[in-house]
């Protein structure tokens, strides 16, 4: 995973699955029934670190991503935060500049403390309990998509909101952008502090803005990140993922800083390989519904994908995350196709 993100060429690239650990696997439900809450799930190292494991266990994927989620970053900065039953997370909504005063950077790393923590043990943990060679992922929300949520309050089909906040009043929402800009900036360096070897920006919801604002307030936000991480940890690579960014991939690309980009399903893997992939690192994109059809589909699909990516620096992904009902043997035939790459037949 290193190597590729490092520029080389693998003639088996690495691979990890986004959401590789959840509610697919039955250890994690159990696991997950015994935690109570979601949240105590990812505020407990005992019960993260466990979980963090599960897939490597299975399926010995080159990475392991930090169990955790993107939405503690506005609940460690106070903004209550529930994850409910069928429902998604769920948060008060800030929804003005004057609201901001509710947040609070007093107890941010106090809070996100148990995070470390996780990072810190899974450096041991993972040399036991799996390859010695599994990269350990840290991870955030990018500061566009945790004001999505902060804003709406959860999950949206039109993200109205956090929208109108943003064209309406820009130095506003400028401050809330600001904010997220530094802390998540923090929180990416203490995880690389605690052991992690390489983070990714999570922009789920960078596909709902036309081209300006998408400069103003994912490439811009990101490429701040970028610059502070690398101010502290210039050797860390860090993997953004607009997901949805369609030609503003290419923008994205150029103006970031980022070292690798996830790409989402949507794609093309050909359009990608000639335009993004000659100028750094991929990482994708295979339809997570795929993976959950499985069959003569799921390895036809995996093939073209690896195909057309294998030439140049490559790792091998889902271009969004694990669904729920994926049968778990599912993820263990991909696993076995990649491994058996470039072997055909
Ligand atoms: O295995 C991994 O990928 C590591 C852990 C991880 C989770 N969430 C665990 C999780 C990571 C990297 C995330 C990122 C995340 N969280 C994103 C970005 C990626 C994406 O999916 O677009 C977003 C938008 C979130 C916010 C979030 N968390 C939502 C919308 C939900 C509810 C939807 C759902 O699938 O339940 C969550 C909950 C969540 N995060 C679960 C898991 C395993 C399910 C919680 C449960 O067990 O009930």
């Amino acid at each position: 995973m290193l190597a590729a993100l490092a520029g080389e060429t693998r003639s088996r690239p690495p691979f990890w699955l986004m959401r590789q650990a959840g509610r697919y696997l039955p250890e994690y439900r159990e696991l997950r029934a015994k935690a109570g809450s979601f949240l105590d799930l990812c505020y407990n190292p005992d019960f993260a670190v466990e979980v963090t494991l599960q897939p490597l266990r299975r399926y010995g994927m080159d990475a392991a991503i930090l169990f955790s989620d993107i939405l503690v970053v506005p609940h460690a900065l106070g903004q209550p935060l529930a994850y409910l039953e069928g429902e998604g997370p769920k948060l008060d909504p800030i929804r003005s500049a004057a609201e901001l005063s509710r947040l609070s950077r007093d107890r941010f790393h106090q809070t996100l403390e148990p995070v470390y923590e996780t990072v810190r043990r899974l450096t041991t943990a993972i040399p036991a309990n799996a390859s010695p060679d599994t990269t350990l992922i840290g991870f955030a929300g990018a500061p566009w998509t945790i004001a999505c949520y902060m804003v709406e309050g959860g999950g949206s089909k039109e993200y109205a909101h956090v929208k109108r906040w943003a064209y309406g009043d820009p130095a506003g929402f400028a401050r809330l952008i600001d904010l997220l800009v530094e802390v998540t900036a923090d929180y990416l360096c203490a995880q690389i502090e605690a052991g992690a070897e390489v983070v990714q920006l999570f922009d789920s919801w960078a596909g709902v803005l036309p081209i300006g604002p998408f400069r103003r307030w994912v490439i811009e936000p990101t490429r701040r990140i970028v610059a502070l991480v690398k101010a502290r940890h210039p050797d860390t690579p860090i993997i953004g993922f607009p997901r949805g960014a369609g030609h503003a991939y290419q923008d994205y690309v150029a103006d970031s800083g980022v070292d690798a980009v996830g790409l989402d399903t949507t794609v093309s893997p050909l359009w990608a390989a000639r335009n993004l992939q000659t100028r750094l690192p991929v990482q994708g994109n295979l339809d997570p519904i795929l993976l959950a059809t499985g069959g003569k589909a799921l390895c036809e699909g995996a093939a073209e994908i690896l195909e057309a990516f294998c030439d140049r620096p490559y790792v091998f992904n889902l271009g969004h995350g694990v669904i729920q009902t994926t049968p778990p043997e599912h993820v263990g035939a991909l696993a076995d196709q990649i491994r058996r790459w470039p072997e055909r037949g």
